[in-house]
């Protein structure tokens, strides 16, 4: 199915303060953030109209920034507000959001600290496509041959775009072998995430999740842990070691993107949504409504 390229959407999206026609929001060949990766980001999306877990986000963002070296001009009240602006000026209710802020293009070289800092936000439609049936047949995924590196070595707290070019790289290796997703090892050899999702564990009534010590300790992760711990399961964060995955029965992403995504093989072990993923998706799905409108 062809689907429209994203600079050639229309709608609108704040850039810098102003709401700028979709095709418009062009940036120049020379900017840092571009050649340097200089560049942070959010997923966040809109259920019935609310940003789940908005200010969340936007501290996140904040942060990344921060950890990148710089300030994003805007206070979290502000980005919260210009995200709500994005969803009206839009007619969005359910809905991906983009937050994206990055170093631009006064100078262009290493040093950049006094290039401008931009922030742009976009959104766009992109439902949750799987009723829980579906989902429950669970993903495929493969392990990945690059390996999540050391904290001494990148900024692994941030949600930086640099991050991203071991996913990118593992996520075609997966997808050309027939695979959805690959799941990524860290560098000391222990199960950390997948391309863009954090992963869980399940034997019986306990969960079993990565210690997020080199790698983003997703939203969507921390929302999780309250839930299963809110539906009877006890939840261990600790290293897990490859092998060990022998022993586990249902295993699932989650992810702001994924929601919660039960998984049915990682290479040579095979898992069966059941149980918990079937309960952890639709306690994921209720929990995202407004409070309002699950109140209803
Ligand atoms: C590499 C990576 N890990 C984990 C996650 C999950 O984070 P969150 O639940 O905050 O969306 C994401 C998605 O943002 C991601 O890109």
């Amino acid at each position: 199915m062809a689907t429209v390229p994203m600079d050639q959407r229309d709608g609108w999206i704040w850039y810098n303060g102003e709401m700028v026609p979709w095709k418009d929001a062009k940036l120049h060949v020379l900017t840092h953030g571009l050649h340097y990766a200089s560049s942070v980001f959010e997923g966040q999306r809109a259920y019935g109209g609310e940003v789940f877990k908005l200010r969340e986000h936007t501290e996140r963002l904040i942060f990344s920034g921060k950890t990148l070296d710089f300030t994003i001009p805007y206070s979290a009240d502000e980005i919260d507000e210009a995200c709500r602006q994005v969803l009206a000026k839009n007619n969005l209710v359910d809905a991906y959001m983009r937050p994206v802020a990055w170093r631009g293009s006064e100078t262009l070289s290493v040093p950049a600290r006094d290039n401008k800092v931009h922030l742009a936000i976009a959104a766009w439609v992109w439902p949750s496509y799987f009723s829980t049936e579906e989902r429950l047949k669970g993903i495929r995924l493969c392990w990945a041959d690059w390996k999540r590196p050391s904290p001494e070595t990148i900024p692994c707290k941030a949600k930086a775009a640099g991050l991203y070019m071991i996913c990118t790289l593992s996520k075609h290796a997966a997808m050309d072998k027939g695979y959805a997703d690959a799941l990524m090892l860290d560098y000391r050899g222990y199960v950390a995430e997948a391309t863009g999702a954090n992963v869980f564990f399940v034997k019986g009534k306990d969960i079993t999740t990565p210690l997020p010590d080199c790698f983003l300790d997703g939203i969507t992760r921390r929302t999780l842990i309250g839930l299963a711990k809110a539906n009877g399961y006890t939840v261990t964060e600790r290293h897990i070691k490859p092998e060990e995955l022998a022993e586990f029965d249902e295993c699932f992403l989650t992810g702001t993107a994924a929601e919660v995504t039960p998984v049915s093989e990682v290479g040579e072990y095979k898992f069966t949504p059941a149980d918990a993923c079937r309960t952890l998706v639709e306690a994921y799905m209720s929990e995202v409504q407004p409070k309002q409108a699950a109140a209803e």
